[in-house]
C-alpha cells in the first residue's frame, strides 16, 4: 500500500515556471523497537530545519542507491549497522521547499547491529507512532506518521 499523506499539487508550481527546480532526494528510515517505537531525532544547530524532529536518514549522492544512503547515513548519524535485506519501503512523502523539491521515501527497519547512539543530531527519542504528532517536524515529515502509525498501531 502506497501512500503520500501530503501529496502536493504541482500545476502551477516551480515545475512550470522559467527557471528549473532542483530535486533533492533524501532517504529516510523509521528504526523501529521491540516496544512498536519509532525513533526521531532532533536536527542539529546551525543547520537548515534547525531544532525540528525528523526521521533519521540524508541526502541520496550521486552514484548512490537511496538503500545505500540510509546504510551510511545510519552509521553516521546513529553508529549502527544496518543491512539492506532489513530495509522495507513503506512511502513516501515530497515538499516544495523556495529553491528545491524535496522527494523523500521512508524505510523501516526493525532490526540493526549495535547500540543507537546520538552522533549529530541535538537530541534522540524513541516515540509511539500516535504521540509522534507532539514533535516538530519539518513539513516533508509530517506526512509520514499516518501510514506509520496504520502499519504499527498507536
Ligand atoms: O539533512 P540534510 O540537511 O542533508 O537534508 C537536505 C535538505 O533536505 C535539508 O536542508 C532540508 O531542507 C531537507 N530535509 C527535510 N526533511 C528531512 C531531511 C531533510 O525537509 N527529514
Amino acid at each position: 500500500k502506497l501512500r503520500t499523506g501530503g501529496a502536493r499539487s504541482i500545476s502551477g508550481g516551480p515545475f512550470f515556471s522559467e527557471s528549473p527546480v532542483k530535486l533533492v532526494l533524501v532517504a529516510a528510515c523509521a528504526l523501529v523497537d521491540a516496544d512498536r517505537r519509532v525513533l526521531i531525532a532532533q536536527r542539529p544547530e546551525g543547520k537548515q530545519l534547525a531544532g525540528l524532529w525528523e526521521f533519521p536518514g540524508g541526502k541520496v549522492e550521486p552514484g548512490e542507491r537511496p538503500e545505500e544512503t540510509l546504510i551510511r547515513e545510519l552509521h553516521e548519524e546513529l553508529g549502527i549497522t544496518v543491512k539492506e535485506a532489513c530495509l522495507a519501503p513503506l512511502t513516501f512523502a515530497s515538499h516544495t521547499y523556495e529553491t528545491f523539491q524535496l522527494l523523500m521515501p521512508l524505510w523501516i527497519c526493525k532490526r540493526w547491529e549495535g547500540q543507537v547512539i546520538q552522533k549529530e543530531h541535538q537530541a534522540l527519542k524513541w516515540v509511539r507512532p500516535n504521540k509522534l504528532r507532539d514533535y516538530a517536524m519539518p513539513p516533508a515529515d509530517e506526512p509520514l506518521i499516518p501510514p506509520l502509525v496504520d502499519l504499527l498501531g498507536g
